[in-house]
């Protein structure tokens, strides 16, 4: 039982900082409309890192949400158009 225990506890405390680390990202998105798309739709197959560090022009990032979906994002039409303004406007060239 003890060896459990202390096992599961190593798991935990290897886990903790990469749990940080996402969230360290998640919170560098700036407030505004389409945040909370971007935070939930665009985290599933890898962390915020590559969006907070880009700066795009917004047919940039049409483009890049756009190779999202064809890389198989799981995302409405309507959320992907929300998400591509949001971030022309948080992430452009030059900020
Ligand atoms: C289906 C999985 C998946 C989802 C969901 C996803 N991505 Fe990606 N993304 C990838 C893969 C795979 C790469 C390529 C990894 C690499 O090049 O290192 C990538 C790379 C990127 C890059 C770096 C390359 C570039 O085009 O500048 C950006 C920025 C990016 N994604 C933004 C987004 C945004 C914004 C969303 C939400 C709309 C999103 N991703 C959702 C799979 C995904």
């Amino acid at each position: 039982m003890q060896r459990v225990l202390a096992t599961m506890f190593f798991i935990a405390a290897a886990l903790f900082p990469i749990a940080l680390a996402a969230d360290q990202w998640t919170d560098m998105l700036p407030a505004g409309d389409g945040q909370q798309e971007t935070k939930e739709l665009c985290s599933n197959c890898h962390n915020l890192q590559k969006i907070v560090q880009s700066r795009k022009t917004p047919q940039e990032w049409e483009r890049s949400v756009n190779d999202m979906l064809a890389r198989g994002a799981q995302i409405f039409p309507d959320e992907a158009e929300k998400i591509a303004k949001y971030l022309s406007a948080s992430f452009p060239p030059g900020k």
